[in-house]
């Protein structure tokens, strides 16, 4: 049994005062199972009404399932509606991701755990708290507007998946995702899991951090995180040459900003993820980009 049909007929239980209290009504989701992934689902009894909470403290909404499930690997994102056809995201973790071993060979490959790092599942309650925490810091991160032990609301970012904007050619984002890390860093927090499949692109080019699952700890986390964002930058992006070149006017004018970081951890990540993933097939895209880390590599050598 999942996680959300556990759910059926139970009333939220306390949350922290820093979020309003919801009337979970009949939060009860049945799944459909197609080829043993969850395909639709349904809501038996409570065709028409999902959610009902309070969003603030005047207004009561009901929120009706859309039919849409985004399937992450760790969790299932089920789209809702308000009546006013705006859109919400109930998040609630998969109960046995098979991720999880690729995750922790992925994080020895390319020298996280072997240099000192570590990491863990963060629990629903401490994601909603990094949320919390990170927008209090004017971080670009989207904010939950409830939760209970089964999942998080969240409003549905419209956008494009950053991993599907590099592909695309685009390039210019690149500056609000890289600030928003650096400011990140600079208040010693740490997203984890920066992929760019974790970054939404609005139309406007402002970006929203997403998913927050995996707490990344240790000295040299913020090395880490920034070697990550920059390798799969660079993997994801169709406009490799261009975005080399953006990437060294960035770190350029970024100097002072970025000096807080050991760019020698940063360099041997890089390179390690160049080494790891090239003979990989990650998203459709094969590896094999040690030349364009190599070009880094000697921007950063350079700079820092
Ligand atoms: N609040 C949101 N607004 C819009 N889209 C979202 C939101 N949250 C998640 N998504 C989308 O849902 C899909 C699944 O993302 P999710 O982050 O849940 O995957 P995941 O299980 O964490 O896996 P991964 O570890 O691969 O990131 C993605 O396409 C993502 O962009
Ligand atoms: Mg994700």
């Amino acid at each position: 049994m999942n996680s959300l049909n556990k759910s059926s007929n139970t009333t939220a239980p306390p949350v922290g005062t820093a979020f309003k209290q919801p009337t979970v009504l009949a939060p009860a989701l049945r799944y459909s199972y197609r080829n043993g992934e969850i395909a639709t689902y349904d809501t038996g009894k409570t065709e028409k009404q999902l959610l009902t909470y309070l969003l603030d403290t005047e207004e009561l909404k009901s929120l009706h399932p859309t039919g849409t499930v985004l399937q992450g690997t760790l969790n299932y994102n089920f789209v809702l509606s308000d009546p006013d056809g705006n859109l919400y995201v109930w998040r609630a973790p998969k109960e046995h991701p098979q991720i999880i071993p690729i995750i922790h060979q992925d994080l020895i490959g390319t020298g996280f755990l072997i240099n000192g790092g570590s990491y863990r599942y963060r629990t629903i309650r401490e994601q909603v708290n990094f949320m919390t925490e990170a927008c209090r810091l004017h971080l670009q991160n989207v904010e939950a507007i409830t939760t209970n032990a089964f999942g998080t609301l969240l409003p549905f970012i419209q956008g494009t998946p950053y991993d599907n904007y590099l592909r695309q050619g685009g390039i210019e984002a690149t500056k609000n995702v890289l600030d928003n890390i650096v400011t990140a860093h600079k208040h010693n927090i740490v997203y984890g899991d920066r992929w760019t499949k974790n970054t939404i692109i609005k139309p406007d080019e402002g970006i929203v951090e997403i998913d927050f699952d995996i707490e990344l700890r240790g000295e040299i986390a913020q090395e880490f995180e920034m070697a990550q964002l920059l390798y799969h930058i660079l993997f994801f992006s169709s406009q490799r040459e261009k975005m080399l070149d953006f990437l060294k006017s960035y770190l350029q004018i970024n100097q002072t900003a970025l000096a807080g970081h050991d760019f020698f951890m940063v360099r041997k990540f890089l390179s390690n993820y160049a080494n790891y993933f090239q003979d990989k097939i990650v998203e459709g895209i094969a590896g094999g980009i040690e030349q364009e880390i190599a070009e880094l590599i000697k921007i950063l050598l350079c700079l820092f």
